[in-house]
């Protein structure tokens, strides 16, 4: 589905990814983990093509994504971390999306209600969404992603600051995601739900990736030693 190869971007002094060689399959949940500063959101920003000034080279699909941007952001969606809600309706934020695609009507209604539900964000449609909190915007952003049928999620930090009830219906949402076949890319601090969620996982450092591996072996037997003082400091300290 994506493949990253060279890949790097520098935002003036600071080198964000350095020669990021990557690989992500249809239908995999991958986790990009790794301290503030790592690289993980600029990471998520190239996949989905909102950052197009980076060098080396990617393939979305079989196509390169720099000469087809257009057609890369639309199949791949990024949340972001503190998603802007606009200034109207939980039901109007989510609708935005298909509108502006020509949706319509019964159709649309459909949808969106769907999704709602799905999210469990149904009750509040009428609400205003900036009068939300926190962990309803961040379902609300998930649910404007949805409704417009992408292939590829890019959540960034879906669950930061969230309690656990919203991390759970956020985390439930993701598996559903993953059985109706979708792609996704999940950038965490939180190692425990890479591992939970994840079918690989990337550990990145200074913009580089340092490791990549099945989720359960990168956690369980890392093989670069910077991997493994990450997992051992994050699950120890
Ligand atoms: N728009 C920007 N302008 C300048 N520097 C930037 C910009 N965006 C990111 N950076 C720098 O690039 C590096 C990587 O940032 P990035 O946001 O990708 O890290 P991150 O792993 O997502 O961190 P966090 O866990 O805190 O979200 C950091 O040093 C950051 O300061
Ligand atoms: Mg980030």
């Amino acid at each position: 589905m994506i493949e990253l190869s060279g890949v790097s971007k520098r935002y003036g002094e600071v080198e964000a990814l350095r020669n990021v060689n990557l690989g992500i399959k249809g239908g995999e949940v991958f986790a990009v983990v790794g301290n503030s500063g790592a690289g993980k959101t600029t990471l998520l920003r190239v996949i989905s093509m909102l950052e197009t000034d980076f060098s080396g080279k990617y393939v979305f699909r079989g196509i390169d994504a720099r000469s087809n941007p257009e057609k890369v952001r639309r199949r791949v969606t990024m949340v972001f971390q503190n998603p802007v809600m606009f200034r109207t309706s939980v039901f109007d934020n989510v609708a935005y999306g298909l509108r502006i695609r020509g949706i319509n009507g019964s159709e649309l209604e459909e949808r969106v209600e769907k999704v709602l539900e799905f999210l469990g964000i149904l009750d509040l449609a009428d609400k205003n969404a900036r009068k939300l909190s926190g962990g309803e915007k961040q379902r609300v952003a998930i649910a404007r992603a949805l409704v417009i049928d992408a292939d590829v999620y890019a959540l960034d930090e879906p669950t930061a600051n969230l309690d656990a009830e919203n991390v759970r219906i956020i985390e439930s949402a993701i598996k559903e995601m993953r059985k109706r076949g979708k792609t996704i890319v999940l950038a965490t601090h939180n190692l425990f739900q890479a591992r939970r969620l994840s079918d690989r996982t990337a550990y990145m450092e200074n913009g580089e990736i340092v490791e990549v591996g099945e989720t359960k072996k990168l956690f369980e037997s890392p093989e670069d030693e910077r991997t493994r003082r990450f997992i051992e400091g994050d699950l120890y300290l």
